[in-house]
């Protein structure tokens, strides 16, 4: 059986000065979901965008919006993002007090919710909540910043924690994010992974023809997962 395999641009990587349209040509060159990082210049040395520009870029498209916070405290703009328009909301445990009622809370609130572990958090936060969550974020950089190199250690997390969703028998995506690329995406895929966060390797693509700048730069992943 094949399984789903979706990719998630995040746009982080892509050019503020026209978000919508880079989001409209993103999903239409074939990928699957938005994946909208907030930071916070105090959980991570950078600051980015907040639920104005969730709830800007929510008509401009019907794909999945995945809110990833690296914000301390959590909670309160929980029901912001919610109201945006979020569909799935993630969130690292070591920047909430009570990791079980902000899960309950991004649940409260309509949305899909996940936790996030860095490349050196432990994946014990799962051991009371496996049946909380509705993703597993496994970040393959440190978080702050697009465009940093994948932390080769992160593949035998992947298949740590794939080795617990398929143990559990719930459906629970298995998402990577930091320095994902054409040719290290099936690797991701065969540790474990199914959703694929990329920023500045479909965003950086360069423009090669009058066809969707994002298409062949999607098509060469969509072909690497192919042979995962
Ligand atoms: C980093 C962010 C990532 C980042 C990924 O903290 O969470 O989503 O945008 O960018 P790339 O794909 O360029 O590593
Ligand atoms: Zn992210």
């Amino acid at each position: 059986m094949s399984k789903q395999f979706r990719i998630a641009p995040s746009i982080l990587s892509a050019n503020f000065a026209k978000l919508g349209q880079e989001v409209t040509d993103v999903i239409a060159s074939g990928t699957d979901i938005v994946h909208f990082d907030v930071m916070d210049n105090h959980y991570v040395p950078n600051l980015t965008i907040g639920p104005l520009v969730c709830e800007s870029l929510r008509p401009v498209t019907d794909a999945i919006i995945d809110v990833h916070l690296m914000v301390k405290p959590v909670d309160r703009i929980i029901p912001d993002f919610a109201k945006a328009g979020a569909n799935i909301i993630t969130f690292h445990p070591e920047a909430s007090e009570h990791i079980d009622r902000t899960l309950a809370l991004i649940r409260e609130c309509g949305c899909k919710a996940g936790l996030v572990f860095n490349p050196a958090t432990s994946l014990s936060y799962l051991d009371y909540v496996m049946d909380k969550v509705d993703m597993i974020l496994l970040m393959s950089v440190n978080p702050g910043f697009g465009g940093q190199k994948f932390i080769p250690e992160t593949l035998n997390k992947i298949r740590q924690v794939r080795a617990r969703i398929d143990a559990s028998g719930r459906d629970i995506w298995l998402e990577v994010d930091g320095g994902v690329k054409v040719d290290n995406i099936a690797e991701v895929a065969r540790a474990g992974a199914d959703v694929f966060v990329a920023g500045s390797a479909i965003f950086g693509a360069s423009k090669d023809s009058d066809a969707n700048r994002y298409d062949t730069v999607v098509a060469a992943m969509r072909a690497e997962l192919a042979k995962a």
